[in-house]
């Protein structure tokens, strides 16, 4: 039963308690116990109802409330009629992960160990150099602020503390992050960034860990980001303007990627779950049912294109990708279906359809010099004619796919995704190990062969006038040679190995490790690659939050034993922050 969604907030009264102690407090002159009182009043304001039985924060954690409370903004485009995540009894998933007798070994044991110390210098570095800002600088050694500055690395590296038991670290992240401001920025907020990297971050950290001061910060942000929703059509812009939303002058886009719109709904989703306030659920419930009563009557029936139009609620473009702009649209489908227990069955028709979709339009089989039964995500273009064309490039962030098939094959029983799951990994697999420095460029373009089905023999012949020299054979042309730290493709081998217990995908997440840290590492931390053509490229001075959040994380879980952050219990966000899943 979910019975965490029963009760409801008691935010409004907290500000009046406040004002009640200040009042009380000038009058008797006693400063200091009073200034505890107030602290403690606001850390203590609205328990959530599911996690009132959870012990409160320390009383070493001073938590300060941000300076705007958007939960008592005025709403210019109330919704009529508020949804509730569904109730009933929950479904009886099938098992996701493949258990059996997988003691851990010694050089299994060694090697996370290894990847354990890369998290740890790469989080002492930023620590040293950086702390507080939204990422290191890993060449300049100092930090920058990329989203707000709100510190974007330590929530998005805060689940990753736990689960490799730095405790103390982790510790020292909450006390600096009970006192965010989120109101203390002067540039627009990017509502998908925001919401998968802090909303994702903190939630996540607070399922995991029970620590209240989270949840009071995810609340702050989530009331924030709701801000978005408060449009004449309930579908929320790409960045969040605050002085428009507070003066009613705010409206959806024209020209808005699927994935931004499209990857919100599970950690809104788990923010209802959490609290019992159904109106994060509801705001995202609604681009739910923008994407599935337009999901038949696109260009490529099943998909969605790459962008639309949220205002006028069309849908009429051209361009359809599994890659960037439109990945986490599709990669939430089966995980809301998970986070909701299977109770909405459209997540279940709308996984199958998109899924299905995708196979027969997007995805090919490279022709490979061993002719391995491999498969990639293309692009696809639908011309004037209706045909559609299939651009045989790939992206290392379509590398997610195999994971996405993998994952919903499993949950909705269906051997043929996760055979797709396997080919798609594979595919990226051989990406990687092809070049002389085990890593994949971040986009480059193949030869496509006829079908997905029958064998391909290698032809040199094959490949068109123009291919780049001195490329690795089966490649044509390299158009960004990059490696920036990026997780998708260990991500999918993670799924892999959780899902089929099968050697092969460790030795692979391996092989693609050591790729990783000797072309990667710099004096203090680890940056990204300019060019994986050649070893020992020049670094370029990034280092995303995501390389502590996602890619050391799914490397570290890959040798890990497998109940630890569980496929069966916990359901990751596209920013890899695991959120609990009913029931478990
Ligand atoms: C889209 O088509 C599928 C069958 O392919 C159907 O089950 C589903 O209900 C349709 N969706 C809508 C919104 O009509």
């Amino acid at each position: 039963m979910l019975n965490q969604f029963k009760g409801r907030l008691r935010r409004r009264y907290s500000p009046i308690i406040v004002f009640f102690l200040v009042s009380l407090c000038l009058w008797g002159n006693l400063r200091f116990s009073c200034t505890t009182a107030i602290v403690e009043s606001a850390a203590h304001r609205e328990p959530p109802p599911s996690a009132a039985a959870t012990a409160p924060p320390p009383p070493e954690i001073r938590y300060v409330p941000s300076s705007y409370d958007w939960s008592l903004a005025k709403l210019w485009y109330p919704v009529q009629t508020m949804m509730s995540p569904p109730r009933g009894s929950l479904k009886r998933f099938p098992q996701v992960q493949s258990y059996g007798t997988l003691n851990a070994d010694d050089l299994t044991i060694a090697r996370q160990n290894q990847i354990r110390n890369a998290f740890i210098r790469s989080w002492n570095a930023y620590k040293a150099k950086a702390w507080g800002k939204d990422e290191l600088a890993p060449l300049t050694e100092t930090g920058k602020k990329t989203l707000n500055g709100w510190g974007a690395q330590i929530i998005d590296a805060l689940d990753t503390l736990w689960i490799m038991d730095m405790k103390d670290d982790f510790n020292m992240a909450v006390r600096h992050i009970a006192m965010i401001d989120w109101a203390a920025t002067k540039d627009h907020i990017n509502v998908f960034e925001v919401t998968i990297r802090y909303l994702g971050g903190l939630i996540s950290a607070y399922d995991l860990s029970g620590e209240q001061t989270l949840l009071y910060k995810a609340i702050e942000l989530g009331d924030t980001l709701y801000a978005a929703f408060d449009t004449p059509n309930r579908l929320p812009p790409h960045w969040l303007d605050t002085y428009k939303a507070k003066n009613g002058q705010q409206e959806a886009d024209t020209h808005m990627s699927g994935a931004a719109g499209g990857s919100l709904a599970l950690e809104f989703t788990r923010l209802s779950q959490i609290t019992g306030n159904a109106k994060y659920y509801d705001a995202t419930e609604r681009l739910k049912q923008f994407f599935h009563k337009n999901q038949n009557e696109t260009q490529i029936p099943g998909l969605w294109p790459h962008t639309m139009n949220y205002q006028k609620e069309q849908m009429d473009k051209t361009m359809y990708t599994l890659g960037a702009g439109s990945d986490s649209m599709y990669e939430y489908l089966p995980k809301m279906h998970a986070l909701l227990g299977g109770l909405d069955l459209e997540y279940e028709k709308m996984t199958v359809k998109a899924l299905e979709a995708a196979r027969d339009n997007l995805l090919f089989r490279p022709m490979s010099p061993n002719d391995e039964n491999l498969l990639l995500v293309g692009k696809a273009a639908v011309n004037k004619n209706k045909v559609v064309e299939l651009a045989p490039e790939m992206e290392h962030l379509a590398c997610f796919a195999g994971g996405m098939y993998a994952l919903a094959g499993k949950l909705l029983d269906r051997g043929h995704f996760v055979d797709l799951g396997s080919r798609l990994t594979r595919g990226c697999i051989w990406a990687y190990d092809s070049f002389e420095t085990n890593l994949m460029p971040e986009i480059a373009e193949v030869v496509a062969c006829e079908s997905r089905h029958n064998p391909c023999p290698y032809d040199p012949n094959a490949l068109p006038s123009g291919t780049a020299k001195n490329l690795p054979a089966g490649f044509v042309r390299v158009r960004d040679t990059s490696y920036r730290l990026r997780p998708e493709a260990v991500e999918s081998v993670f799924y892999m190995w959780r899902i089929t217990g099968d050697r092969k995908w460790r030795e692979a997440a391996w092989r693609m490790w050591e790729g990783i840290s000797r072309e990667t590492e710099t004096e203090i931390a680890y940056a990204t690659v300019d060019d994986v053509r050649y070893r020992g490229s020049p670094h370029l001075d990034s280092m995303e939050t995501f390389w502590m959040g996602e890619t050391l994380k799914y490397l570290y879980l890959t040798f890990s034993q497998h109940h630890v952050i569980s496929l069966d219990d916990w359901v990751f966000n596209t920013e890899a922050h695991p959120f609990k899943r009913p029931g478990r």
